[in-house]
């Protein structure tokens, strides 16, 4: 099994932090695993010319000409952004508006992925929009949508300080090897 997580958020915070605890603990159990910081990336908006439905291929050359061969070879893809506006950070959703070569022929078809997103408050509209977004994405780039984390948090080390959160991380990496 081969995991690539993808991390959506601007700072070395608690996407972060759960991204790498769940990719650890993968590791330990023998899954090969991966990790893009969008944040290290230089990576274009989307110019929306449609010339990858024919192609397959994104004419822009930036970094998610690398990242493009990571998901192609990934079983399971973990998409993981903090909350901003009850919906991924512009960082994800620029992200996943690339993922557009995939579309057209369903290149992902039956791939499996999660969404993983931390946000401040704990209503449940913000909450639902957000791990939404993902599952929208998913669904549209024929993925098998196969799991969620939300974990409510704010500043920096919020996640890792709580050893509530750090249970419900590791139980959720366990699950995964299994889905
Ligand atoms: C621009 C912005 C918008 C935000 N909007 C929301 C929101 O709508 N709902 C929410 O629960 N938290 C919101 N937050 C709080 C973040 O989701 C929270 O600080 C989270 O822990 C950030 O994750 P990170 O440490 O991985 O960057 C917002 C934060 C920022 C900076």
């Amino acid at each position: 099994m081969n995991i690539i997580a993808i991390c959506g958020s601007p700072r070395r915070g608690n996407t972060e932090f759960i991204l790498k605890r769940i990719l650890t603990k993968a590791g330990e159990l023998g899954v090969k695993t991966g990790l893009v910081l969008l944040r290290e990336k230089r990576i274009e908006f989307c110019d929306g010319c449609l010339s990858c439905d024919a192609s397959g291929k994104c004419n822009i050359r930036d970094d998610m000409q690398i990242i493009y061969p990571k998901i192609e070879e990934a079983d399971l893809i973990i998409l993981g952004s903090p909350n901003y506006f009850s919906n991924v950070s512009g960082m994800m959703k620029n992200f996943i508006d690339r993922m557009h070569p995939f579309y057209k022929d369903a290149k992902l078809k039956d791939k499996k992925i999660v969404g993983v997103v931390v946000g401040a408050s704990n209503k449940i509209e913000t909450i639902e929009k957000s791990i939404n977004c993902i599952k929208v994405a998913s669904d549209l780039l024929t993925m098998s949508f196969v799991g969620d984390l939300y974990l409510i948090a704010r500043d920096f080390q919020d996640i890792e300080n709580n050893p509530e959160n750090i249970k419900k991380i590791d139980e959720f990496a366990k699950n995964l090897i299994n889905l």
